[in-house]
């Protein structure tokens, strides 16, 4: 490693490539066995091999490169969860470009916005996706978000839906470009600190931050941790329910299994669709052995009930993960006997974009240690991870404080793409040469961490990580609003939702169908997940001296508690008025909007 503060890179003067660390190495010895074992929702299924998998990515590395994509180039990539997605993303690795995968719940401003930034040549997406029985036109949001960039150069649409689509000069399907593809493409062989991808993430301020991920340092960090967190061996059926176009999907879907030439299942649609045993199916139909899902998807199932996962044959299982947010102790119980049957340890495992892979995590395939229901346990091999207080120092056992991390790591970001001042003002200038990942912690006295939750202004909305800033643009773009202040509050099933507090501009009244219009356009503008739960006009928002909006108030006034520590508010009289307007509003508004 090199170490020039806050900037690490790993293993410099070494070539590789990833996609060739994930395939060709195993065209020797596993060539005929499954690498992706697909099922769409709609139940359509296909088996694609390791050889398979390998004559696919070759190809399309060609055809990318027939359209001119060469090293160090951006391709966005906006498709549902199919095999060419994975097909993609390892095609772009073959050839050094740096792909840049959008989840294709984004709208058309997300996503542009995030073309825009990465300044991508080629942009790969589908005619459309299916999400609980309906077809999503993805290429439809494509043109929209593309409109007037003439940097992109080509648009590759793949035929999955099978929808009628208009076909503009920059478009190619996905389908003609592999059949005039050579079947052969060298994988570059490329720095190991040649940047492998971006991905957006939401952070406390403006819009998201292109998280840039490198090669050698990465492949490092994935394939050590799936080894000691998952145990996996030849014989693992395993099976991650999270979507590529998150970390997690990038990280322990589309790197890490296949560095180990694991087999693992890839599913298209909703959890709970067309069943609410959906999953419980898929786990009994493939013989899985390894379940990684999100603490908000588990919830849900424990409120479908014990008696839809107990009529189906879970005892192929033996080690069940979690990811994402905190997992409730009661939660984690419910896993481990209800699915786990009491024999498969549960790896609840903590880390975040930045980090690449996983950082605190029980270690099945390394050493054996007591779980505790709720605790991401200990960190990994290599890593100093503490709980220190606003000055830097350690806090004793059982305190409640900021979790930090006090040396580099392979998986660790290279920089924030095109902005390393920010790299270094985001994570690293709270602590001098220490990285600030932005949770509340305790760690107790057996030297177990338990993850509080973010300490800033993210909000975790079913696992998915959102900014309030990002989502108050989003509001305050309508025509109608002023300002807006957003907060999460607790939710039983999703963790956190979604609580807006909006000041209307002159002209405008609050109404009923005003607010389902503001929902809608902030559905338009991010996606369906930035959904609020609840939405309340009020006169003024509550802010600090300095101008800063006291979330803290809104986030009490919202849950229905007392007003906590209002003493930095402007003056009684403001705290006054919103609270009135709020049990106003409360009265009258108190409808959920989901
Ligand atoms: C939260 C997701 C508690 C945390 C991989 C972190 C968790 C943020 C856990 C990163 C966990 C992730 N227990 N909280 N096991 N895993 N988090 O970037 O707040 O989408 O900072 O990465 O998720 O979210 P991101």
């Amino acid at each position: 490693m090199q170490w020039d503060a806050p900037f690490a890179r790993w293993f410099v003067g070494g070539k590789l490539n990833a996609s060739f660390n994930a395939l060709d190495i195993h065209q020797k010895t596993k060539a005929t066995k499954p690498a992706i074992l697909w099922e769409g929702e709609n139940e359509e299924r296909r088996v694609l091999t390791y050889h398979d998998l390998w004559v696919q990515v070759n190809k399309f590395s060609n055809a990318l490169k027939s359209l001119g994509v060469s090293k160090g180039d951006r391709v966005t990539i906006y498709l549902p969860m199919v095999p060419e997605l994975i097909i993609a993303m390892h095609a772009c690795a073959r050839i050094g470009a740096t792909h840049t995968v959008v989840f294709s719940g984004f709208s058309a401003k997300s996503l542009r916005d995030r073309i825009e930034d990465s300044k991508s040549k080629i942009i790969i997406t589908a005619d459309g996706s299916f999400r609980r029985g309906t077809v999503v036109k993805l290429k439809e949001v494509i043109d929209e978000a593309i409109l007037g960039f003439d940097f992109v150069h080509h648009v590759v649409i793949l035929e999955r839906a099978k929808i009628p689509i208009t076909m503009n000069p920059k478009d190619k399907k996905w389908n003609d470009l592999m059949m005039s593809a050579q079947e052969n493409c060298e994988p570059e062989k490329l720095e190991s600190t040649h940047p492998l991808y971006i991905l957006y993430t939401s952070g406390t301020t403006g819009k998201p931050k292109g998280v840039l991920h490198g090669t050698g340092g990465y492949l490092t960090h994935l394939y050590s941790t799936f080894k000691w967190i998952f145990d996996i061996k030849d014989s693992d059926v395993y099976f991650c329910t999270a979507d590529i176009g998150w970390v997690t999907g990038h990280s322990y879907v589309a790197y890490g299994p296949l560095l180990h030439g694991a087999t693992q299942v890839m599913y298209e649609g909703a959890p709970d669709y067309p069943t609410p045993a959906r999953m419980w199916e898929i786990i009994q139909r493939y013989k899985i052995t390894t379940f990684y899902t999100t603490p908000t998807a588990l919830r849900m199932f424990m409120k479908f009930g014990d008696g839809i996962p107990n009529s189906y044959d879970l005892s192929s299982l033996r080690l069940l993960g979690t990811v994402g947010e905190p997992i409730n102790p009661e939660v984690w119980r419910w896993y481990f006997k209800i699915i786990g049957k009491e024999k498969c340890p549960i790896v609840d495992t903590w880390w975040q974009t930045e980090t690449g892979g996983a950082i605190l995590s029980p270690l099945p395939g390394l050493e054996t240690i007591t779980l505790k229901p709720g605790s991401a346990t200990r960190p990994i091999p290599g890593l100093d991870v503490a709980v220190v207080d606003e000055s830097g120092k350690e806090v004793p056992p059982e305190t409640k404080g900021y979790l930090v991390i006090r040396n580099p790591w392979p998986g660790m970001l290279l920089t924030l793409w095109g902005d390393d001042e920010k790299y270094k003002s985001v994570y690293w200038s709270k602590y001098k040469n220490i990285y600030y990942p932005g949770d509340y912690a305790i760690k107790d006295k057996d030297g177990y961490f338990w993850l509080l939750g973010r300490a800033d202004d993210v909000l975790k909305i079913a696992g998915h990580r959102l900014g309030t800033a990002e989502l108050e643009s989003g509001f305050v773009s309508h025509k109608s609003v002023a300002e807006a202040a957003v907060c999460g509050i607790p939710h039983e099933v999703k963790g956190e939702s979604i609580i807006a507090f909006l000041v209307l501009r002159e002209g405008f009244t609050p109404t009923e169908s005003l607010k389902n219009e503001i929902i809608n356009h902030i559905r338009k503008v991010i996606g369906p997940i930035a959904t609020p739960d609840n939405l309340y006009f009020v006169s003024k928002l509550p802010k600090t001296r300095s101008g800063k909006i006291m979330r803290r108030l809104l986030k009490s006034m919202a849950k229905g508690e007392a007003i906590g520590d209002v003493s930095t508010l402007e003056n009684e009289a403001a705290v006054n008025e919103v609270q009135a307007a709020f049990e106003e509003l409360k009265l009258s508004l108190s409808k959920n909007l989901k």
